[in-house]
């Protein structure tokens, strides 16, 4: 089975072609960092725009550079959410469009199932079951993985997501966007231990987390340090910096030890954007006893290839395609069907 995808959920147009038998054929990728940088964050009109401008000729190229026609691909899937609006509105109707032009199934794909079985585009894959840490700019979710499809939510943001605290707060540290990068790289000349933080959610039972209460300690802390240094020099961002992402990656891997042991579970998964953290990775590594699989960079932030994966499982699960384009902006995953 052999699918051609298409992600256009936020800032990133991601083409790809998964074969079942293969593997991933083709996965390419237009970034549009460049043109929201100057406003701060994603703005979404401008999204869409540059989605319609690049998703056929992305397309064109896939085919071009994996010499394959219409009568090759057996189906076409793309993101129907979780996302902005008018940006998956271009993947769905473009995918829907080149179905019908070609007599193909066609059917969505949950974003986030795309991250979560991103590893397993990699050479050695996790085994079910185990508990994915899935940390992107959207979301924060521990989720018991029994199976493909069979997700059980155990925790998740009562407010930011993990990869929106990383941004504002490196907003309020004067980085640029996307900051949460950029906040990570600052953190590496930063001293750790420098500036007590508080680590959310330590005494509270359960698997939940919380990390705008970091956002405002930083705040607060920048104007402390104001007031009695008059300055804040570069080193004293980077402590920040680095003293935040302490914080913020110990309640992660806190929460995250607490749900393996919980379950039992020996094997771990990191995937989303700031799987891609190092801290984060590193802290995670030195677990004791625990297996632990990530995607490569790349597969880590947004990407056409962990959306062809899924759609090319799913179709070879007997998922049927529909000309009828359905978009969940907000889709939880414990509605997903197994597969
Ligand atoms: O998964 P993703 O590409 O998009 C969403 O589905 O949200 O995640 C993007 C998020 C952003 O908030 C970005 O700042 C964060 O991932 N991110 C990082 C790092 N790389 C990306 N956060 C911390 N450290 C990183 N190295
Ligand atoms: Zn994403």
């Amino acid at each position: 089975m052999r699918v051609l995808a298409i992600e256009s959920s936020c800032d990133e147009t991601g083409i790809a072609i998964y074969d079942t038998k293969l593997g991933l054929m083709s996965h390419l990728l237009y970034s549009q960092i460049k043109l929201h940088a100057q406003y701060g964050g994603v703005v979404p009109e401008l999204a869409s725009r540059d989605h319609v401008r690049v998703v056929l000729p992305l397309i064109d190229q896939a085919l071009q550079e994996t010499k394959l026609s219409s009568k090759d691909i057996d189906a076409i899937v793309y993101t129907a959410g979780p996302g902005l609006i008018g940006a998956l509105m271009v993947g769905a109707t473009t995918a829907s469009s080149i179905a019908m032009a070609w007599g193909k199934p066609c059917f969505g794909i949950n974003h986030m199932e795309g991250h979560l079985l991103a590893p397993m585009l990699e050479e050695t894959t996790p085994t079910f079951p185990y508990i994915a840490l899935l940390v992107s700019g959207g979301h924060t979710m521990l989720i018991d993985v029994k199976g493909f499809g069979r997700y059980e939510l155990m925790g998740e943001s009562l407010d930011d997501a993990v990869g929106e605290a990383f941004d504002k707060t490196a907003k309020v540290l004067g980085l640029g966007y996307p900051g949460g990068p950029q906040l990570a790289n600052l953190a590496t000349l930063g001293q750790a231990n420098k500036y007590p933080f508080p680590i959310p959610m330590k005494h509270k039972e359960g698997f939940d987390f919380s990390f705008s209460g970091l956002k405002t300690h930083v705040v607060n802390l920048i104007r402390k340090i104001e007031k009695e240094e008059g300055l804040i020099t570069d080193q004293i961002r980077a402590d920040i910096a680095k003293c935040f992402e302490e914080a913020t990656t110990d309640s992660l891997v806190r929460q995250t030890q607490k749900a393996l042991k919980a379950k039992g579970y020996k094997t771990c998964v990191i995937a989303g954007g700031v799987g891609a953290n190092l801290c984060l990775r590193r802290k995670l590594t030195a677990l004791p006893d625990i297996q632990l699989y990530y995607p490569r960079f790349e597969f880590c932030t947004d990407n056409g290839a962990m959306i062809a994966y899924v759609g090319a499982k799913r179709l070879e699960s007997g998922e049927k395609g529909s000309l009828h384009i359905q978009l969940r902006p907000r889709w939880p995953m414990s509605e997903l069907l197994p597969f």
